[in-house]
């Protein structure tokens, strides 16, 4: 089992002001309670990071909390209206950064491409990138998915990459479904082998989450799968006991 096992709440575009504070003191509150093997990423939208980074800090070195965001430009600054740079997010106290989850994939055409030069531009600021790759429904259907991650790994990471690869079936987002244990065993030794081939290292640490409807009911099955290295975790997150409870399955 990978230590520390990854917990990674991405709160997308929800949480105003007063609801994010709530939500980020609840879970510090409740993560001083979790086994030392568990870890615990909090990805607010930007506007929440800095409350966010405050409560974190004032819960002390010793809780398993760490701060992330849902992305970063490919540059550190420049004439880019809208964006957030990687150093940007590091300034702020930032350890890890979502990208190219399936959202922006689709919303914002982002490509493999793209996504690798933010992941090189996430590590030139000490960041540890998140990549997310996914196959869809339809590709599954058509019996793809092995094709499609491939061409995603190859594609999206780095030759060094020593982030974490986080494989969200596209059609398990948000659906309430996710895949069968044996296939998600399966996909998981897939992607360690896609890894070995991919990255010109000798010695990879890489831990593979699962994302995709994870619940607390979902969570001790997901956690079952001993390569597990963590979760990614979406509508679950919103809600502190919710997303205790999943990293209490963790251990
Ligand atoms: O990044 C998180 C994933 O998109 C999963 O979202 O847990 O709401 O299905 P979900």
């Amino acid at each position: 089992i990978p230590s520390p096992r990854l917990v990674v709440g991405n709160w997308k575009m929800h949480g105003l002001r007063e609801q994010s504070t709530r939500l980020a003191r609840a879970v510090a509150e409740g993560a001083q309670a979790l086994p030392d093997d568990v870890r615990l990423v909090l990805c607010p939208p930007f506007t929440q990071l800095a409350s966010v980074h405050g409560i974190i800090n004032a819960a002390g070195p010793a809780a398993p909390l760490c701060l992330g965001a849902q992305d970063c430009h490919t540059t550190s600054s420049g004439p880019h209206t809208g964006d957030i740079s990687a150093d940007m997010l590091s300034d702020l106290g930032v350890q890890y950064v979502i990208l190219g989850h399936s959202e922006r994939r689709q919303a914002h055409g982002e490509t493999d491409a793209l996504i690798r030069r933010k992941v090189e531009a996430a590590e030139a600021a000490g960041l540890i990138p998140v990549v997310c790759i996914g196959e869809t429904m339809e590709e599954r259907l058509e019996g793809r998915t092995t094709t499609v991650l491939a061409t995603q790994v190859e594609g999206s990471l780095t030759d060094d990459f020593s982030g974490v690869l986080a494989y969200e079936p596209v059609w398990a987002i948000g659906s309430g479904s996710v895949p069968p244990i044996d296939e998600l065993e399966r996909t998981l030794s897939l992607l360690h082998g896609l890894l070995q081939s991919r990255l010109k290292m000798d010695d990879i640490h890489v831990p593979i989450l699962y994302g995709g409807s994870v619940t607390p009911a979902q969570a001790p099955t997901i956690f079952s799968i001993g390569s597990l290295g963590g979760v990614l975790v979406g509508s679950a997150s919103l809600e502190a006991k919710s997303f205790l409870r999943i990293a209490e399955s963790a251990s």
